[in-house]
């Protein structure tokens, strides 16, 4: 049988017979890396994959047992070529581990972009002007590049530093040619509102998914003020892709469990919380069967089709995952497809939006 040739760069094993009729979704299993749709972050910022790679797991710490590096660093250089163009890290990832891969896996590929973030200590570096310098100046080292492209701060936290200083090292580092863009992660409008007055806020990355939605009424407005939005958590830590389940047990160092205390924990995955969410599950798979997507691209579609928003981080160690969150890229939610989803997340009860 021959196959259409152009579905097959990039995407080797998408086999579509020559003459079949291709609806819109069944071409997202087949995205081409120059079919990826690309937005620009914010209104000074670069164009970005709709899709990013997010490399906490591939830190190593609180997920469970990591993979062997090849397998990481090739996981990776499936999502580049798949068309995704940046990817989401921090020092604090098994502390510098994931930048290390990255730096290993982005090394001939310059077109890549990497996004890191400096956290507070004592789990980061701190966010005293001089920390801030040498933080980025590590994150480098262990990138292996000369520049960061976007340098953000990974949470909001005053208790040392006002952030006016903090911010103000920030755009410094822009000044002196260290970083590119700067941005802000899990940060309130008002905060950011501070940090404009002193140099523009790039970037936004805050915790959004369909079973996470606190800040969503407010990301048209950091939109219209030409900040983009990268959201985290985009499938709910795995549980929006189907692959969580009522029989699913995490090892105790993966953060899952409820060992280490996270906020994410008590909403998604503690006993009681996981059992709803997982009915919001199996109530949105009759939508993405009847659109032919799997559950991962639909969490990661309807994250696209939020007004605000610039891009989804999906993080992933499989090679398989990545792709396939990549494609999410194609899909198309039409209206009644979002009233249809939105009708499963209010009969939840927790939709924080009308
Ligand atoms: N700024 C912050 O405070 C903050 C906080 C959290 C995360 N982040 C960033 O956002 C990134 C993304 O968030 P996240 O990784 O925590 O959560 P996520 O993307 O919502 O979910 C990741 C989980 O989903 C699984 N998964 C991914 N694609 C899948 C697929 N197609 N089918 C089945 N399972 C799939 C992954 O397992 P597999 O490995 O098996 O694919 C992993 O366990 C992080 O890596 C990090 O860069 C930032």
């Amino acid at each position: 049988m021959e196959f259409a040739s152009s579905y097959l760069t990039g995407w080797q094993e998408c086999n579509m017979p020559i003459g079949s009729f291709f609806t819109p979704a069944e071409r997202h299993g087949c995205l081409r890396a120059e079919d990826m749709e690309l937005r620009p972050l914010g209104s000074r910022g670069p164009d970005i994959s709709v899709i990013g790679y997010g490399g906490w797991e591939a830190g190593g710490a609180e997920w469970g047992a990591s993979p062997p590096d090849e397998q990481l660093l090739a996981t990776m250089r499936t999502g580049f070529d798949a068309g995704i163009t940046w990817v989401d890290t921090a020092e604090i990832y098994g502390n510098g581990r994931s930048e290390e891969l990255i730096g290993r896996a982005i090394q001939g590929r310059q077109e890549i972009m990497v996004f890191t973030k400096v956290a507070s200590a004592p789990r980061g570096t701190g966010y005293h002007p001089d920390s801030i310098r040498s933080a980025a100046e590590g994150s480098l080292g262990r990138l292996g590049r000369d520049v960061i492209d976007l340098y953000q701060l990974h949470w909001l936290d005053e208790k040392d530093v006002p952030l006016e200083e903090t911010w103000g090292a920030m755009a410094s580092l822009v000044d002196v040619g260290l970083v590119r863009w700067i941005g802000v992660s899990n940060f309130t409008a008002e905060a950011i509102e501070r940090c404009e007055r002193i140099r523009h806020v790039d970037s936004l990355q805050p915790h959004l998914s369909m079973l996470w939605q606190e800040r969503l009424p407010l990301l048209p407005l950091f939109a219209s003020n030409g900040t983009g939005v990268i959201a985290y958590g985009t499938l709910a830590f795995g549980l929006l892709t189907g692959a969580i389940t009522r029989e699913t047990t995490f090892e105790q160092d993966d953060w899952r469990s409820g060992t280490h205390g996270l906020r994410a924990y008590g909403q998604l995955f503690a006993p009681g919380s996981l059992e709803s969410n997982l009915e919001v599950v199996d109530a949105l798979k009759p939508i993405a069967e009847r659109l032919h997507v799997s559950l991962a691209r639909l969490a990661l579609a309807w994250v696209l089709h939020q007004d605000g928003i610039s891009g989804a981080i999906a993080g992933s160690r499989s090679g398989e995952h990545v792709r396939e969150n990549a494609a999410a890229s194609l899909v198309k939610l039409s209206t009644t497809d979002l009233e249809e989803i939105q009708t499963v997340l209010r009969r939840r009860g927790e939709i924080l939006t009308p």
